[in-house]
């Protein structure tokens, strides 16, 4: 398993360009499924998840031809309506196919993916939400099988999980009628993915606010579509420069779609400057402390709470970090805390104690964001090395991270084993 070993305490400087967004491709992939005719997304970012879900939907039947950043799929020779349990257990965004092969074909098997590092993540809300749409559901050997001709309900979703809402935004395409989504996700992807849906011939209205109306379609077309560029990616490259004490421009960036996460930034002290795609951090004096809540958008995002934590590790002064989407997202805290980080952790809170420094030490990365967070610790520790295992956890998110922090003047390496 390949290691990336780094030595840290060089500020970071230069220019990043970020690629799309892991988690607006993954559903932009699965919404192929409902159209008769060949699709093509752009600005696909080339990452191991993107590599998994090609290989669910061409298990499928769906031709795909992903060459550069683009990528065609042709659903019209879709065969099978099934997601395979050894596929899906590795992704569990495998699990929008769901809503997608309902809607065109009425029936689906797809396995449940299973929990994670970051919590028992269940599939409760896309259930009930796809049995108000009158599709009849039942658990058999791990697998979800699932038919019916689908009807537009009204859906109250009891928390605005994003996968539940784009899940139920594609199976609504197809149904019958009128569906209302209230309490809907308002994440920027799920913006992304209704405007692609209405590209193909669907009837949304209100994407990226907690009331969704979908009006059925017969059939949907083909369409070409560019995927937003990666709010998370941005947030972490931000990170780098600043916990390093340098000065990073993200070329690409939709500054709009990391408003809570820029605000926090800017209440540390932190320079930024935006100007149309290009988003500039700068932390050359230093950086305060500062208290954060992890929220559903256009909250702080929970997707850069542990690399936010990684920088508050060097903070002047405490700040209190508080995880409200996931129970279990504080894996990164054991392994900082082996780099000399001083944080407590009180149920859903971590206290973050500003240290002087950190310093290297062999770690484990969990899932992938916690992987971001060692690597940015490692590249603020001022003594040794870090090593950091298991790095295909980072290679699900991050296109070449150690490529790219390198051109910003990292001392960082892969190692392959
Ligand atoms: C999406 O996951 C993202 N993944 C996650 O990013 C992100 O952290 C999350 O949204 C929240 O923003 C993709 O888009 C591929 P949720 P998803 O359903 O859809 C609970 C990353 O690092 N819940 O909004 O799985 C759930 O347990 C990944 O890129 C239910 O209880 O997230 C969690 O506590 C990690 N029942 C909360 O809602 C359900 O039926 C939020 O989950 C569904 C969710």
């Amino acid at each position: 398993m390949d290691r990336i070993l780094i030595r840290g305490g060089r500020p970071l400087h230069g220019t990043v360009y970020v690629r799309g967004a892991k988690n607006a491709a993954l559903p932009l992939m699965a919404a192929a499924l409902l159209s008769g005719e060949p699709c093509v997304l752009h600005n696909v970012p080339c990452l191991h998840d993107v590599f998994t879900m090609d290989k669910i939907l061409s298990g499928m039947g769906m031709r795909i031809d992903f060459t550069g950043r683009s990528m065609t799929l042709d659903a019209s020779g879709v065969g099978s309506q099934e997601a395979p349990y050894d596929l899906v257990r590795k992704m569990r965004a495998s699990f929008f196919v769901l809503g997608p092969l309902l809607g065109r074909f009425g029936k689906a098997r797809v396995s449940l993916p299973g929990g994670c590092a970051i919590g028992t993540r269940p599939v409760d809300i896309h259930l009930k939400g796809l049995e108000a749409l009158g599709a009849c559901i039942t658990i058999e050997e791990g697998y979800v099988v699932a038919e019916g001709r689908l009807k537009g309900a009204d859906i109250a979703l009891d928390f605005p999980s994003v996968g539940a809402t784009e899940n139920l935004l594609m199976a609504a395409c197809r149904a019958k009628g009128v569906t209302r989504l209230t309490n809907a996700a308002r994440e920027p992807e799920i913006v992304d993915l209704a405007e692609f849906l209405n590209e193909l011939g669907a009837q949304i209205s209100g994407a990226g606010t907690d009331l969704i109306t979908v009006v059925g379609v017969d059939a949907l077309g083909g369409a070409e579509h560019a995927v937003i560029p990666d709010r998370i990616e941005t947030g972490t490259f931000l990170l780098a420069g600043v916990a390093t004490h340098g000065d990073v421009t993200v070329q690409n960036a939709s500054a709009e779609h990391l408003t809570s996460f820029l605000q926090k930034l800017h209440e540390t002290g932190v320079e930024i400057e935006i100007a149309g795609q290009r988003i500039r951090a700068r932390a050359t004096n230093g950086f305060k402390s500062v208290d954060i809540t992890t929220q559903p958008f256009p909250g702080f995002p929970t997707d850069l709470q542990a690399q936010t934590m990684a920088m508050l590790c060097v903070a002047e002064g405490a700040s209190v970090i508080r995880e409200t989407v996931f129970e279990n997202r504080f894996m990164q805290v054991a392994e900082l805390a082996r780099m000399g980080a001083d944080i407590d952790l009180d149920g859903n809170a971590a206290i973050v104690r500003g240290v002087k420094s950190l310093s290297g030490a062999p770690v484990m990365a969990s899932d992938l964001r916690a992987s971001a967070a060692l690597v940015l610790a490692g590249l603020v520790a001022e003594k040794g090395e870090t090593a950091v295992a298991r790095v295909y956890h980072i290679d699900r998110g991050y296109e070449r991270i150690e490529e790219r922090l390198s051109a910003l003047g990292a001392d960082i390496q892969r190692v392959r084993h």
